[in-house]
């Protein structure tokens, strides 16, 4: 009780008063006190999101001597200069290169006549992304010709745009035309329309699974066409494949003229701003919070509500909030996103543009955030409703137009591991490493909940640390090894960067504190993809027959 009262000891700026009364008994703590008053003079309070005050008491030690609430974050940033925010230090080194070699052969050589592929796509605008690039490698690895894929209209997102109202369909088709013959429709013969031939391919499908699957059902009928088309492609593919995939992703899929005219008019707004702006895609919907698990700190209240919404999945169990918390399996709360910039050195006067959907708990969960920097902005502050009426009523157009503000952005952040985190995490690399902090949650998870216990110089220093290879800079770890998220094929080094090079920008892997790691070490993924593996028992998140709500949801996490 004594410590949960202890951190929420007044904040006005006990810190000045300290310096002309430092007392014997607690010299050493006051003198570091002092060094911090120092360094920030009027230290500036913000009410905690409080995720952990109901589970944590346990780690406050009652025997040390505490005086106050040490960690305190100050008011400006400046103070860290070792690092260059803006940039990744070794990007200039690299290219992306996506041209095929000199053994891949032009579309007109290798297409067969009766074969036409027709694709389904599924999920949300970044999932079609990413349904569509493999598309066309597919059809290449078929010799077939592509019809313009479908978008999915009946996905959580609900959108009716086809694909001409979302990319430029012309400029698809003629930008890949050395690659894969793509034509709009299915031609009609005598009349009559083609029917497919409708089927389904594995997961993760290989060359040499599309050969089996795919290939024989062409004797059958000129037209396959592949159902729920989201990672039908293996990751490794052999090397034209991979470019051909860069090719499609960065350059062949353009949105349409007006979203794109949009998306630069939200861009240009946001660079008037200031010098740098930061992108952050937050996901914090409700549905999304209960599938995780985890607690956010809403007391009561959050309790009851996200249990009533955990109640739709009925097969799903979690009993244990504070595991999913520790393992770093829980998204990371708006304040701990803020805390985190922070920490890394973004002053407070920093503009931050948020692309987020429905945020749970609102303004109340974003008032902290607000509290650490106070220029946030969102399509709907920097753009009239006029201006966004063309794409309000469009769920894809208007992640579209994030997309676009994302994309530009000096930095990227995320609080997820999505598909719109993963797909721009991939495009910034592939143009130029462009920084894009990817949170380390199993890291940052524990520092978050002691926080209470460091000051803010010790807290700002580790989730420097925990942050190493996790910022968008070249060579670094790759996450789970998507093709999409990492497109390493694509990526080439210049000649003079070797030499650069030698040790510098190695990996760190900070183990230092892992000897408090009671769990034992599991996967690298988060909590919403784990619960959703046990839902639907399998390593494969689908194939399985779905309940209605079941598949809904698996769609809402397909953004
Ligand atoms: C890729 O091909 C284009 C011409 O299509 C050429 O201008 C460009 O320099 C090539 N890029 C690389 C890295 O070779
Ligand atoms: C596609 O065409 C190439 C070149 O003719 C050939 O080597 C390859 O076996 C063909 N693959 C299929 C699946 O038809
Ligand atoms: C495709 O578009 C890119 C620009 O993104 C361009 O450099 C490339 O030459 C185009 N390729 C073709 C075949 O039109
Ligand atoms: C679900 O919860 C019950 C009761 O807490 C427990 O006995 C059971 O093992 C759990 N099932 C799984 C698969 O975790
Ligand atoms: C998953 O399925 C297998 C076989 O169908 C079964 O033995 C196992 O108990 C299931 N696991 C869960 C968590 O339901």
């Amino acid at each position: 009780m004594d410590g949960h009262r202890r951190r929420h000891i007044p904040k006005y700026s006990r810190f000045r008063h300290l310096i002309p009364a430092i007392s014997a008994i607690s010299a050493a703590i006051l003198l570091l006190y002092c060094f911090l008053s120092f360094l920030a003079p009027s230290p500036d309070h913000f009410h905690h999101f409080g995720h952990h005050t109901s589970f944590d008491d346990h780690t406050i030690d009652d025997d040390t001597p505490k005086a106050a609430p040490i960690f305190e974050v100050p008011t400006s940033s400046k103070m860290i200069s070792d690092r260059n925010l803006w940039s990744t230090s070794m990007s200039k080194f690299y290219f992306g290169c996506s041209n095929a070699t000199s053994q891949f052969p032009k579309a007109q050589s290798v297409t067969r006549p009766n074969r036409y592929l027709l694709i389904d796509t599924s999920g949300g605008l970044n999932q079609q992304r990413t349904g569509i690039t493999d598309a066309v490698v597919a059809a290449r690895i078929l010799n077939a010709t592509l019809v313009v894929p479908k978008l999915d209209k009946k996905s959580f997102w609900k959108d009716s745009s086809t694909f001409s109202e979302i990319f430029d369909v012309d400029w698809f088709i003629s930008n890949l035309s050395k690659d894969v013959k793509i034509i709009r429709e299915l031609p009609h013969k005598g009349g009559k329309k083609w029917s497919p031939y409708s089927t389904r391919v594995p997961r993760k499908c290989d060359e040499r699974c599309y050969h089996i699957h795919v290939l024989p059902l062409f004797s059958k009928k000129r037209a396959v066409e592949l159902s729920k088309f989201d990672y039908r492609l293996a990751n490794e593919l052999e090397t034209d494949f991979q470019k051909l995939r860069c090719r499609v992703n960065y350059h062949a899929l353009k949105f349409t003229a007006p979203i794109v005219k949009m998306g630069q008019t939200l861009v240009n707004r946001m660079r008037n701003m200031g010098k740098h702006f930061v992108a952050l895609h937050l996901r914090f919907e409700p549905d999304m919070l209960a599938f995780s698990g985890c607690y956010y700190g809403g007391g009561e209240k959050e309790i009851k509500e996200l249990g009533k919404i955990r109640k739709r999945w009925k097969t799903l169990n979690i009993s244990d909030p504070e595991k999913e918390r520790r393992q770093g399996r829980c998204p990371l709360t708006p304040e701990e996103v803020g805390l985190m910039l922070r920490a890394l050195g973004y002053d407070k006067n920093v503009h931050i543009y948020v692309a987020s959907g429905e945020v749970y708990g609102g303004a109340h969960t974003l008032a902290p955030l607000k509290a650490l920097f106070p220029n946030i902005h969102s399509k709907d502050t920097i753009a009239t409703k006029q201006e966004l009426l063309p794409f309000s009523l469009f769920s894809s157009r208007m992640a579209a137009l994030d997309f676009i503000v994302c994309d530009e952005s000096d930095v990227f952040v995320t609080n997820n591991n999505g598909n719109m985190a993963k797909i721009l995490s991939g495009r910034r690399r592939y143009f130029g490493h462009k920084v894009t902090i990817r949170p380390n949650a199993k890291k940052l998870a524990r520092l978050f909940l002691e926080r209470e216990k460091l000051t803010w110089q010790e807290f700002s220093s580790r989730v420097r640390v925990h942050q190493v290879g996790f910022m968008g800079e070249p060579n670094e770890r790759p996450g789970s090894g998507e093709f999409h998220e990492n497109p390493k094929s694509c990526i080439c080094e210049k000649p003079d960067a070797k030499v650069k090079l030698v040790g510098n920008n190695k990996y760190i892997d900070d183990d230092d504190d892992d000897q408090e790691e009671e769990e034992e070490e599991e996967e690298e993924e988060d909590g919403i993809v784990s619960n959703l593996r046990y839902l639907f028992n399998e390593t494969n998140v689908d194939d399985v027959p779905l309940v209605y709500e079941e598949n809904e949801l698996e769609e809402l996490l397909s953004d």
